[in-house]
């Protein structure tokens, strides 16, 4: 277990460069089972989640080099249809390798997927879909047995704008299946992100970024060479850094209307925000002011993965506000957490009230990936040292984050 500590109540000022995006280089890893050829995908962050990616490629018997930020996969030499548990268990999206090794290999065993400890995260409506598609779904001794009966393609209505779910299905579709629309489907960029991968490997996908996505199979695809979009997450949370203990951060890389609603609140907060192309210019004075409502949900609404963030924020501001978590069912973890360092939060089903006040460093313990982050911002905060546990978690998500975090003027060493 690893720690990291940090002084706070430091105002902060400098220059980071955001990452490639996690939760879009992770659907790509797992796309470039597709074609059985040679994928070179640049801008990929040196992440945990990565690694756990990698090691399932690997397993199946997949050649992978990972050199800087630039993965090369060829996928020729697939000699497996089965993901370990433990392999499985390692992160929650391993289950979007299902669609890509059904379209290829025609069947594929898998079990529960891991993650984060946010909620249920059922995978229901990827079982529901590729059934519908002619994928025969048997449950048997805790695995997940799939097999490619006859697929064909379908309109599929989702229940849930699920992100994952909408990659599976445009994984599963855009090889061999008649023509597949997707009713409801996500619309983070995290889903263009992947249609603009697959069409650059010979795919005919339309639609990514609305609710509504169509699938018009090939029969082959080609090898491509790709480069990731900016990770969106991690740039919301070197902004919310800035706005809870005061000074500028200039963010570069990444795209500035990815994160409009993340900005539009910390602007409220008080922080003054300059947008350009390809970056963000954030100043703020040391303490937030009030916010009164967040409300996460689906792109573009304020995003899940930065809730935690926010409150950090919302936690060490002057005033009184409401946090309504729509997304996930136990997304509160880091309340505890906070409350250790004097946070004035009461959790009642899915919202959190929070009264601003002054913070003090404590010693606290990272429960999921976006909860370590939140807790790091806390910390910049608060007065005094503080102790942060379990940050293996936060290297699920933040490529260097001492490194990043230094280079903005922070007090933050890791201690083993
Ligand atoms: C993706 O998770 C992200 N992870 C999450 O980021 C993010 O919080 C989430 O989307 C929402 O934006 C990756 O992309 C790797 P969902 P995913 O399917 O795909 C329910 C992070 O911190 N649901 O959109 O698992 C589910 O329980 C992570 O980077 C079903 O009920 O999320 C949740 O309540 C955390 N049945 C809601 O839908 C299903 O079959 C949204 O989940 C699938 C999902």
């Amino acid at each position: 277990m690893s720690c990291v500590k940090v002084v706070g109540k430091k105002c902060i000022g400098g220059t980071v460069c955001a990452q490639g995006c996690k939760n879009s280089v992770l659907p790509i890893i797992a796309a470039t089972l597709l074609n059985g050829g040679q994928n070179i995908i640049h801008n990929c962050p040196r992440l945990s989640d990565v690694y756990a990616a990698i090691d399932i490629l690997r397993a199946l018997g997949v050649n992978v080099v990972f050199s800087g930020n630039t993965l090369i996969i060829n996928s020729e030499g697939i000699n497996s249809d089965t993901i370990r548990p433990d392999l499985m268990k390692a992160m929650r999206s391993s289950v979007i390798f299902l669609g890509p090794m059904l379209s290829r290999l025609g069947e594929a065993v898998i079990s529960m997927p891991g993650g984060c400890d946010i909620g249920k995260r059922p995978i229901d409506i990827h079982l529901m879909a590729f059934s519908k598609m002619g994928i025969s779904v048997v449950c048997e001794d805790g695995n997940i047995r799939c097999i490619k009966d006859r697929l064909r393609g379908e309109k599929i209505f989702l229940p849930k704008p699920s992100v994952g779910a909408t990659e599976n299905i445009m994984l599963l579709a855009c090889k061999g299946s008649g023509v597949t629309t997707i009713i409801n489907a996500a619309r983070e960029p995290e889903i263009i992100d992947l249609q603009n991968f697959l069409n650059s490997m010979g795919a005919r996908i339309f639609g990514a970024g609305t609710s509504e996505i169509t699938i018009y199979s090939v029969n082959k695809l080609d090898n491509s060479e790709y480069t990731v979009m900016p990770d969106r997450i991690e740039a919301a949370t070197y902004c919310c850094a800035v706005a809870a203990c005061g000074g500028y951060a200039e963010i570069k890389n990444i795209v500035p209307e990815h994160i409009e609603s993340v900005l539009s609140i910390l602007e409220k907060s008080g922080s003054s925000v300059v947008r350009y192309p390809s970056s963000v210019y954030i100043s703020s004075g040391n303490v937030p002011q009030c916010v009164s409502y967040v409300s996460t949900g689906p792109y573009p609404a304020f995003p899940t993965d930065v809730q935690s963030i926010i409150m950090s924020v919302m936690s060490l501001s002057s005033g009184e506000g409401v946090i309504v978590e729509n997304i996930f069912e136990n997304r509160f973890g880091h309340a505890q957490q906070l409350k250790k360092m004097g946070a004035d939060i009461r959790v009642s089903d899915k919202k959190a009230f929070i009264r601003g006040k002054k913070l003090y460093g404590a010693e606290v313990s990272a429960c999921d990936l976006r909860s370590g982050a939140a807790l790091i911002v806390a910390a910049l905060g608060s007065c005094g040292e503080t102790i942060i546990s379990n940050c293996q978690y936060i290297d699920r998500g933040y490529e260097d984050f001492e490194d990043k975090f230094k280079s903005l003027g922070v007090d933050i060493e890791r201690m083993d």
